[in-house]
């Protein structure tokens, strides 16, 4: 009997000695993988943030400038900016380059977001990964993306068509060349340049086409549309490219007459403002736009609040600001 309880008591004491040894080992084990855990952050946060920017067209001097200024935030700020675009303008490849940069877990997304509907849903997809997107150029409102950093479309169409009413003392047919049909930013310039327009009843619309974004698109556009109405008087443009393309076309039609209005500030444009041959530009800021956006994005990687809509300035540029610029400068 007494051989019995110690068989017993030795027996409980191996088992409870075996559940120790377990327990101890689990516990080893666990504490192994949570330094694993660590040294594999630490090594991360030692590699620089990956963030790709996405642009409408990949060769655009426009673009370039919003290249530009991310490039050079990249620098300040330590972090590696991709930039990448479709070579034509081409909504379906920026979103394949969208899917790319979602699958290849990038640490932040930029990108023009051409139309809301077929945007926001890859955007949000991104978002749901805890990859954060900012739309620049054009905006998407109602998707999950973090910011937007751009123009106000509406407003800088607004100031086109004031500085289009004041040149031409509110009178004149008016011919329009916008970028694209399917970009909303494009949209929402030609309504915000049509709301002013519509109260000067001596300014007429005689039609409205799109440039694809291309200098020889809105060349021959704007060649089509002065054959066919001859009484136009006045060409706006409100893409990079289009007051270019109007230009030349003009000058091939020998209508020296026209009175051309564009958009942005790529060197022809600036020059023929300064020769006269192009009446005003309204210049955005796509230098800026480049660099607040890959700062917006290190900012909420490091928790910061951010401003969900960061409209960046727009200026009317004529012949007048030119000088006025070179006198302030000298
Ligand atoms: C627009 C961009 C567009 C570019 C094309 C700019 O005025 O803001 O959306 O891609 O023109 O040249």
């Amino acid at each position: 009997m007494e051989e019995k309880k110690w068989v017993i008591s030795l027996s409980v004491l191996f088992l409870l000695f075996v559940y120790v040894l377990i327990h101890f080992e689990i516990n080893a084990n666990n504490i192994e993988k949570s330094v694993q855990k660590l040294q594999n952050r630490e090594v991360e946060t030692n590699k620089k943030l990956h963030f790709v920017l996405i642009s409408q067209e990949f060769d655009n001097p426009y673009w370039r400038k919003v290249q530009q200024g991310a490039d050079v935030a990249a620098k300040n700020y330590g972090v590696n900016v991709e930039y990448i675009g479709p070579l034509r303008t081409s909504p379906e490849e920026q979103i394949k380059l969208l899917e790319k940069a979602i699958a290849s877990q990038v640490d932040g997304i930029i990108v023009q977001s051409l139309d809301e509907k077929t945007f926001a849903p890859v955007i949000n997809k991104a978002v749901s990964q805890q990859i954060p997107v900012i739309t620049i150029d054009t905006d998407a409102p109602k998707s999950k993306r973090i910011a937007y950093v751009g123009t106000n479309n509406f407003d800088a169409g607004e100031q086109l068509g004031r500085i289009v009413a004041e040149e031409t003392n509110g009178v004149g047919k008016i011919g329009i060349i916008i970028g694209s049909e399917k970009s909303e930013s494009q949209q929402m310039r030609l309504n915000g340049f049509l709301s002013v327009v519509r109260n000067y009843p001596k300014l007429i619309v005689k039609d409205v086409v799109s440039s694809n974004i291309s200098i020889i698109q809105a060349k021959l556009q704007a060649e089509s549309m002065l054959r066919n109405n001859k009484d136009i008087s006045i060409m706006v443009g409100t893409s990079a490219l289009d007051a270019i393309g109007i230009l030349n076309a003009s000058k091939n039609l020998k209508l020296n007459q026209v009175e051309i209005f564009g958009f942005d500030n790529i060197e022809g444009t600036l020059q023929a403002v300064q020769n006269e041959s192009i009446k005003a530009t309204v210049i955005q800021k796509p230098y800026e736009m480049g660099f607040q956006s890959v700062r917006l994005l290190i900012d909420s990687l490091h928790g910061k609040a951010i401003n969900k809509e960061n409209f960046t300035p727009t200026e009317v540029v004529t012949k007048e600001t030119l000088i006025r610029r070179r006198n302030v400068e000298n």
